[in-house]
């Protein structure tokens, strides 16, 4: 079996990679290393995969079919985890072309080719953000989600559609991975807690949307989310939509307390209102992904926050004050 991760230097991705080659697979990585954030960073993510015999990295866009062609022409991977994309809500609103050419039309290149080399099995990461804003508690994968909040998530959701029609026309079995706010160590930088922590280590004040009161984030630590993607990998689904999350809500103030206790820096907090990009609350419902998958996430936000931290402190820090 040969698996293929697109996106795989990246936060989620890497992680994957390194999962997957603990376990003795060959891994493809495919990823354009672009500048979201700094590709130095997407390179140290792969440092350890690197390493290893059975692990191929091949540096191409998804929006160019004839390499991504190349690549499956060359690598015959039998399972494919998709995930790259451009990720950021907020960069979503500045930039919503590029979102909808990589999320969207990106996506449409690997649906093509997963049906035309046959692969055995795809896994299409989305978001808890196509559920938009929502007073029905948990979100379960029946909800609507057609009123996404940002060009992000309209893309996301439009990748789901898009791989569900694919499926239904050619077979290929696919399973949609909804992920809730992951968090871990390589987390991306602009999102919380790393975005924070670069705040808080510098003194400077951190932007709180409704000074975190009452605002609900299902943070899912990253080894769940990459447990959760292995097993609909390895599933034997024709096609569903899944929940990845950690099912225990965290209110934003108390996220930001906890980060405090544990780094030992205290937060400087700007209250701010709540952007129309975002929803007040998240929370996963993970039935139908215990009952699919046997996904069980085990780590707590305290545990998860450490192990963020222990790494925050060592590559970002480079081990210095705390
Ligand atoms: N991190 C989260 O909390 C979260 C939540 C919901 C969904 N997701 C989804 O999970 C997936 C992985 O997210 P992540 O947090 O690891 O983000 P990430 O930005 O760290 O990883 C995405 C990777 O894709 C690569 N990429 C982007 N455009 C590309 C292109 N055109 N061609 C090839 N590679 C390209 C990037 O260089 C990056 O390495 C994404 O699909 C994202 O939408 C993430």
């Amino acid at each position: 079996m040969t698996y293929l991760i697109t996106g795989g230097a990246g936060f989620v991705g890497s992680h994957l990679a390194d999962a997957l080659l603990a376990r003795g697979e060959r891994v493809v990585c495919v990823d354009n290393f672009n500048g979201y954030y700094t590709p130095e960073r997407k390179r140290r993510n792969l440092a350890a995969a690197l390493e290893q015999p059975g692990f191929t990295l091949v540096e191409a866009d998804i929006r160019d079919s004839a390499a991504l062609e190349q690549v499956f022409s060359d690598y015959k991977p039998t399972h494919v985890a998709h995930l790259a994309a451009m990720a950021g809500v907020r960069a979503s609103i500045a930039q919503p072309a590029i979102y909808e050419a990589v999320n969207v039309g990106g996506t449409l290149t690997i649906l093509d080719l997963a049906r035309r080399f046959a692969v055995e099995n795809l896994v299409v990461a989305s978001t808890s953000s196509v559920y938009g804003q929502t007073t029905k508690l948990p979100f379960e994968e029946g909800d609507p989600t057609d009123r996404p909040l940002s060009p992000y998530s309209a893309t996301k959701k439009a990748a789901e559609v898009l791989a569900y029609t694919y499926h239904h026309l050619y077979g290929v079995p696919t399973t949609v991975v909804r992920f809730f706010t992951v968090y871990g160590p390589r987390g991306r930088p602009d999102m919380t807690p790393h975005l924070f922590m670069d705040r808080m280590v510098k003194g400077e004040p951190i932007t709180l949307f409704n000074g975190g009161i009452n605002l609900y984030r299902d943070y899912t630590y990253v080894g769940d989310i990459v447990a959760g993607v292995a097993a609909a990998l390895a599933a034997n689904l024709a096609f569903e939509i899944v929940n990845l999350g950690n099912a225990q809500p965290v209110q934003l103030c108390d996220f930001v307390q906890l980060l405090e206790r544990i780094s030992g820096y205290q937060a400087i907090i700007e209250a701010v209102p709540l952007p129309a990009t975002e929803p007040l609350t998240t929370f996963a419902d993970t039935r139908k992904a215990r009952r699919l998958l046997g996904y069980h996430p085990t780590t707590g936000v305290e545990e998860g926050l450490s192990r963020f931290w222990a790494w925050y402190h060592h590559e970002v820090l480079g081990g210095g004050r705390r």
